[in-house]
């Protein structure tokens, strides 16, 4: 049992956890998740470990509430028990010192971006930072991700804070303008990744992207995560979750992504329904 020691809502449907684990926060490393499983008879899901605290044995994930797994979560509280908090899986960012990276977190996957950038930082690598979300509301850790940042750029899809549009904009100003990017870290939806991909490829700057394929076992046995780099099957949970955003093959992963989209709509109404809340 894994208790949480504290719980934040940081937005509509976006809450942060702290989970007393202290033998995951001593050794865990920056890209690496955690596979929780919130109550007994729910399913295991992945999310990033955005932060640890060594001292108080304690690690911080970030989550979206989208379906039954993520709503169970939502209903535990601080002081209350996660029945089984697996990890650190996956293999953990190459920290190099690279020059100028630039970060780019879009949605939820901020949180998924924050601790790859504050061990860029750490090393002495320049950080231009790019934030994005649906609007201003839905922005989290602006202030986290700024204090760790040379340069930081926000974009709002309606335009209610930092510039109107999508963060592939502010890259594209930065490309153009001659600026001198050594490396692209992009996380967030597939579609916004498989962008950034698309046209930095045609400025040859080298692009780290960290999937979100759907997982079981996060352990390499049931093959559900399964992706395509360049045009070979990689598992993201053991050889992943990061890849080199021009070899991913990004139709495969959107298909791959929705095949039990039925199942989980079925899922969620049943949930729903149980816990009277349709
Ligand atoms: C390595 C990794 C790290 C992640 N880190 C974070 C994070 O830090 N914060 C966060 O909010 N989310 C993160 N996710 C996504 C998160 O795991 C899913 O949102 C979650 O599993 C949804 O579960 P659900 O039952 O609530 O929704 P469901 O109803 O099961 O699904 C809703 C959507 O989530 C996707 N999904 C479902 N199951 C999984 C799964 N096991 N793995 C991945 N995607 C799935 C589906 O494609 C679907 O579109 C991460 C995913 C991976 C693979
Ligand atoms: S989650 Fe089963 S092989 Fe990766």
């Amino acid at each position: 049992m894994f208790i949480i020691s504290d719980k934040k809502i940081l937005c509509e449907n976006i809450i942060k956890f702290d989970i007393i684990a202290p033998d995951i926060a001593k050794s865990r490393a920056a890209g690496q998740f955690v596979l929780v499983i919130p109550t007994k008879e729910s399913e295991r899901v992945p999310f990033t470990i955005m932060d640890a605290d060594i001292n108080k044995g304690v690690i911080s994930i970030i989550v979206q509430v989208i379906g039954t797994t993520t709503q169970k979560l939502a209903k535990l509280n601080k002081n209350d028990c996660i029945y089984a908090v697996a990890g650190p899986l996956g293999k953990q960012t190459e920290i190099e010192n690279y020059g100028a990276a630039v970060c780019i977190g879009g949605g939820v996957g901020t949180a998924v971006m924050y601790p790859i950038a504050k061990e860029l930082k750490k090393i002495g690598n320049k950080i231009i930072s790019i934030i994005g979300s649906r609007n201003a509301d839905m922005l989290i850790l602006e202030q986290e991700m700024r204090d760790i940042s040379d340069e930081f750029y926000i974009t709002t899809d309606d335009g209610s804070k930092g510039t109107k549009g999508v963060v592939l904009e502010p890259l594209m100003n930065l490309i153009k303008s001659g600026k001198k990017i050594d490396i692209v870290f992009a996380i967030g939806p597939a579609i916004m990744m498989m962008k950034v991909s698309e046209l930095t490829k045609q400025y040859n700057i080298k692009t780290i992207v960290s999937l979100n394929s759907i997982m079981i076992d996060g352990t390499g046995m049931c093959g559900s995560c399964r992706v395509l780099i360049d045009g070979k099957p990689k598992f993201v949970c053991v050889d992943g979750p990061e890849f080199d955003g021009h070899l991913v093959d990004w139709q495969n992963l959107m298909i791959r992504q929705t095949a039990f989209k039925h199942q989980e709509k079925c899922s969620l109404d049943k949930y729903l329904e149980t816990m009277n809340l349709k």
